[in-house]
C-alpha cells in the first residue's frame, strides 16, 4: 500500500505516471489508497478552480439519430423510442428558463439528426448569443464536416463536446457498426480544437470488452490531445440495444479514472456526469469528491427528458433536474463548494506556470 501512496504522491507532483503504475492504481480497490487518490484529485482541482462548481444547462434538442451505436438507446434501429425534435422556439424557451435559474452555459446536445442544418443551428446560436451575450454556447451534436464546425464557430458557438468513446481502434469497432469510423471521429476532434473551440472528448468506463489497457490508452490519448473538457461516465446497458445483457461499468472504477485525469490535468473541466449519478445515490457528490468541477443539470422539457434515453433508468428527478438547482447549490455548500453564476471557462496556463 505504501508503494501506491508513493506513486500517487509522485504523480500529484509531476502530473506524470507510467503505464504500469497507472494499471496498479486502476486495479487497486484498497479503500485507503482510493481515498488518498480522490483526496489528491480534489487538491489538484482546488489549486486551479478553488471551491467553485460550474453548472451547464443541458438542452436535449433531438433524439433522432442516423447512427446505430451498439450501446446507445437512441440508436436508429431502436423502434421503441418515441422520437422528438425541439423547435427553435422550444430551445430558446429552455434557454430563457435556464438563464433565470442562473445558467450561463447552454449545452445543445442531440443525436446526429440530419434536420439540423448549419443554417438552422447558426440561427439558434446567433439568437442565443444575442439574447445572452454573457453566456457560452456548447454544442454536442456528433460528427460534422470541418466546414460545418467552422460555420457554427463563426456563428458564436464556444465549445464542442465529442466523446472519442475509446482510443483503441479495435475496441471502437466492437462498439460501433462498420460504417462508423474511428479515424473520422479522431479527425473531428482535431478539427474542433484547431478551429478554436474549447473541445471535450471522453469515454464510457466499463463499456463491453474494454480492458484496463484500453483505459490506459484513453488516458494517454487525453494527455496528448489536451482537451479542455473530459466527459466520462460508467457504461449502462439499455434494454433495446445489442448490449442489453452486458454488465454496467463500475462506479469506483469511474471515480478512479476521473481522479487520475484530474491529477494529470489540473486545469481540465471535468463534469460529474448523469450516468454516474444514475449508478449511485448522490453520484454528483461522489464525482465532485473525485476531482470533478462541473455539473450539467437538465433544462429539457419533460417530454424530451423522458425520451432522451441513452441508457436505462437515466436519473432525472434529483439534482439532475435544472429546476432543483437550489437543492444542488445547498448540497454543494454542505460539501464546502459554491455553485457559481458564471460561464465557467477553461482556465488555461499562464506563461511560465510550472505544470
Ligand atoms: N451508457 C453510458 N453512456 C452512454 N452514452 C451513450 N450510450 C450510453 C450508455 N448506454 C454516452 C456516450 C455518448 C454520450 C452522449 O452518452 O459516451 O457520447
Amino acid at each position: 500500500m505504501s508503494e501506491l501512496i508513493h506513486i500517487i504522491d509522485n504523480f500529484y507532483h509531476t502530473h506524470r505516471i507510467s503505464d504500469d503504475d497507472m494499471v496498479k492504481i486502476i486495479d487497486c480497490d484498497n479503500h485507503a489508497v482510493t481515498d488518498y487518490l480522490m483526496e489528491k484529485a480534489v487538491q489538484a482541482r482546488k489549486a486551479v478552480y478553488g471551491n467553485e462548481v460550474y453548472i451547464r444547462g443541458l438542452i436535449e434538442i433531438s433524439n433522432i439519430c442516423k447512427n446505430d451505436c451498439y450501446y446507445c438507446g437512441i440508436r436508429k434501429s431502436n423502434m421503441n423510442v418515441k422520437r422528438y425534435r425541439l423547435s427553435k422556439e422550444d430551445i430558446l424557451h429552455c434557454a430563457d428558463n435556464g438563464y433565470k435559474l442562473g445558467f450561463r452555459t447552454f449545452v445543445l446536445q442531440g443525436g446526429e439528426d440530419i434536420f439540423f442544418s448549419d443554417d438552422f443551428l447558426c440561427g439558434i446560436i446567433g439568437e442565443l448569443k444575442e439574447n445572452y451575450p454573457d453566456c457560452a454556447v456548447t454544442l454536442s451534436l456528433g460528427e460534422r464536416t470541418r466546414e460545418s464546425y467552422e460555420r457554427l464557430y463563426a456563428a458564436g458557438a464556444d465549445r464542442y463536446l465529442l466523446r472519442h468513446e475509446t482510443a483503441t481502434k479495435e475496441h471502437y469497432e466492437k462498439l460501433h457498426p462498420a460504417n462508423m469510423s474511428f479515424d473520422n471521429r479522431m479527425k473531428c476532434l482535431e478539427n474542433l480544437k484547431d478551429i478554436g473551440y474549447q473541445t471535450g472528448c471522453g469515454m464510457m468506463i466499463g463499456s463491453p470488452e474494454q480492458t484496463v489497457y484500453d483505459i490506459v490508452r484513453d488516458i494517454r490519448f487525453i494527455e496528448e490531445f489536451k482537451p479542455h473538457m473530459v466527459g466520462m461516465g460508467p457504461f449502462i446497458p439499455h434494454k433495446d440495444t445489442c448490449f442489453a445483457d452486458k454488465e454496467a461499468g463500475s462506479v469506483l472504477l469511474t471515480l478512479k479514472v476521473m481522479a487520475i485525469v484530474r491529477i494529470m490535468m489540473p486545469n481540465v473541466l471535468l463534469p460529474s456526469t448523469t450516468a454516474l449519478a444514475t449508478m449511485c445515490n448522490d453520484g454528483h457528490r461522489a464525482g465532485i469528491m473525485a476531482g470533478c468541477n462541473v455539473i450539467m443539470p437538465n433544462l429539457s422539457p419533460e417530454h424530451a427528458k423522458e425520451n432522451y434515453t441513452l441508457y436505462d433508468n437515466k436519473a432525472n428527478s434529483g439534482t439532475e433536474d435544472a429546476l432543483k438547482i437550489q437543492a444542488l447549490a445547498e448540497r454543494m455548500n454542505e460539501l464546502g463548494y459554491t455553485v457559481v453564476i458564471k460561464r465557467g471557462d477553461y482556465k488555461g496556463y499562464d506563461k511560465g506556470d510550472v505544470i
